[in-house]
């Protein structure tokens, strides 16, 4: 099980008018909401994330990510960062019309068989497998299908559906893993963790979201 490195916790530093080292202790911020499977904060994730030092095994999110034709992303440059010191493998959602701003080690489809050519969008791969194949003249490694039909839509601009979610937690992480998502928007990774007996944490910044991800994940039930 990887752990993020926990530089938040603790903070010593030298106190040189008594002659020793004083500690201060960062406080781990209160989940926004909590049950036996999942964890929501409330908060941006770059400012909390050292405090709450999550255990994970895997990353699943869905970032803010470039699409000029939807300024409510919110995308900023470099708001992946971070995830470049994290060592766990990790699956991110990104837009097929942008390059991906990271190394990584597959490449796959998520087709939304709307039948329209250009509905798709590549989900990237960091600390995990490299076997490859063709999609539409991109050199991928897997496509994931799945539509938003059916489902009832929270009003997150980037909700996904949750067969898709489904899919990626069964195809990409073990039943004893914690899934981390630091971009939860309306909680689909959580809820799709939670109903595969999966454990998992997320964080966003809106509280709305935050509402609306404690709703879907209480009324689960488990499978
Ligand atoms: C693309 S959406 C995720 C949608 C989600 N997959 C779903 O199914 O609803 C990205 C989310 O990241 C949140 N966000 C953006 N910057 C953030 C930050 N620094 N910390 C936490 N959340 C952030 C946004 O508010 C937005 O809800």
């Amino acid at each position: 099980m990887n752990q993020i490195p926990d530089i938040g916790t603790m903070v010593s530093k030298s106190d040189s008018s008594k002659g020793c080292l004083q500690t201060l202790v960062r406080s781990r911020p209160s989940p926004y909401y909590q049950d036996d499977r999942c964890t929501i904060y409330h908060g941006d994730c770059l400012e909390i994330l050292d405090s709450i030092a999550p255990k994970i095994d895997i990353i699943i999110t869905d970032p803010p990510y470039p699409d000029y034709y939807q300024k409510e992303y919110e995308y900023w440059d470099g708001c992946t960062d971070f995830l470049k010191k994290i060592p766990c493998r990790q699956i991110i959602f990104w837009t097929a019309k942008q390059e991906f701003p990271m190394c990584y080690d597959a490449r796959h489809v998520w087709d939304k068989i709307t039948g329209a050519a250009n509905q798709y969008d590549f989900i990237y791969e960091r600390n995990g497998n490299k076997r490859q194949m063709v999609f539409r003249g991109h050199r991928i490694n897997s496509t994931v299908s799945a539509q938003f039909a059916g489902e009832y839509f929270y009003g997150h601009k980037s909700q996904k559906p949750i067969r898709l979610m489904r899919e990626l937690v069964s195809k990409f992480s073990k039943p004893s893993d914690t899934i981390f998502d630091p971009f939860m928007g309306s909680g689909t990774t959580l809820l799709a963790a939670k109903e595969l007996g999966r454990k998992a944490i997320g964080i966003e910044r809106s509280e709305r979201w935050c509402k609306i991800s404690k709703m879907r994940i209480a009324q689960c039930e488990l499978f």
